[in-house]
């Protein structure tokens, strides 16, 4: 579909790609996302309902996005979700419906999830050893994670992504792993470079295991790895193929990597925010203008300000960085 009037910023860069984050809860507590305890999340009646949510999307969809991603927090704790999947899925000019979950609550529904119409899944999961499942995210949940895996793949998913946030002087041990795993399944790994969006500042330089390192060792331990050319150059991933024909594994390497140049992505918080970067300091209130009654030539004008207002990119390298006042569960991923 082509659109004549695209969202485009200051940097020439096409905007089609929405991620939209329905809770900023979550049933665990990755330490380089939640702090163990004493979260405070947004009121019940600060989160955007399902309507104002399919409002929004049908705007930017008439806007030109055609990618979308449901967030969170953790989605699935977000109540009738598949409800909000079916009415998403069935918005004309949405090319790409995707959800990015931890999986815990996966086995329960995959089956709502397909039936709603969902076809693309991102996984969270950092390691096959239960102990630093654990230790990583304060819960004992790793068989449930693998059995959700197990039954949204029997009831219809392909090409599951699983995401592995990759901290070193802790996963060097599960990076194999994983990747064997995800072979024998027919998942698709990517490894995510640790970022500073933690809610507790954990976050240094010293703490990231960087995508050169894990591309060595795979190739070392697996089957040597060659870049691939991406069908979506847009996408963040750096795509790698294993020389022995085993698949493929993605790289999202924003701390050694940064991709802002290609940055096509806005991002709608919970609590309708609308961000244009993961680390933005700044951010405009869908909501407020959703319910004071606007009608939507004002939404879409709020989102073309937004996009037009967008910086360049993070500056994780340099020393002017400033992390965002906002952790990763409270943006969405
Ligand atoms: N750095 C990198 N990735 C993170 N995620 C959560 N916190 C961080 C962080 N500090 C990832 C998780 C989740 C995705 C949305 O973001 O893997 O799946
Ligand atoms: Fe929950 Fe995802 Fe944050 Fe982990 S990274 S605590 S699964 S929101």
């Amino acid at each position: 579909m082509t659109n004549a009037n695209p969202l485009v910023d200051s940097f020439g860069r096409v905007h089609d790609n929405l991620r939209v984050s329905v809770t900023d809860r979550c049933n665990i507590r990755c330490f380089y996302c939640m702090p163990e305890t004493g979260v405070e999340f947004v009121e019940r009646s600060q989160i955007l309902d399902f309507e104002e949510i399919e409002r929004f999307v049908r705007v930017a969809v008439g806007m030109g996005i055609r990618k979308l991603r449901v967030t969170g927090g953790e989605p699935l704790v977000r109540r009738d979700l598949p409800v909000l999947i079916r009415r998403l899925a069935a918005i004309p000019g949405i090319e790409d419906l995707a959800l990015t979950t931890n999986g815990v609550l996966l086995e329960e529904f995959a089956q709502p999830l397909f039936d709603a119409g969902l076809r693309r899944l991102n996984v969270h999961i950092d390691t096959l050893d239960r102990a630093r499942f654990e230790q990583i995210t304060r819960r004992d949940d790793l068989g449930r994670v693998l059995r959700g895996l197990a039954t949204a793949k029997r009831v219809g998913f392909t090409r599951i992504k699983l995401n592995a946030v990759a901290v070193k002087n802790l996963v060097e041990a599960d990076i194999v792993p994983l990747a064997r795993y995800a072979r024998e399944n027919g998942f698709e790994v990517r490894y995510i470079e640790f970022m500073p969006l933690d809610a507790q500042n954990l976050w240094d330089r010293g703490k990231v295991l960087l995508a050169d390192d894990m591309i060595a060792q795979l190739s070392r331990e697996i089957s040597p790895l060659a870049p691939v050319p991406d069908p979506d150059p847009r996408a963040p991933a750096s795509e790698y193929a294993y020389a022995d024909g085993g698949g493929m594994v993605g790289f999202i390497a924003s701390v050694s990597r940064p991709f802002c140049l290609n940055c096509n992505r806005l991002r709608l918080t919970a609590d309708g925010h609308l961000r244009y970067c993961l680390f933005a300091i700044e951010e405009d209130d869908v909501k407020a203008l959703m319910r004071s009654g606007a009608p939507d030539e004002e939404i879409a004008a709020l989102v073309r300000r937004n996009v037009a207002g967008k910086w360049e990119g993070h500056e994780i390298n340099s020393t002017k960085f400033v992390a965002p006042p906002r952790p990763m569960y409270s943006i969405g991923g």
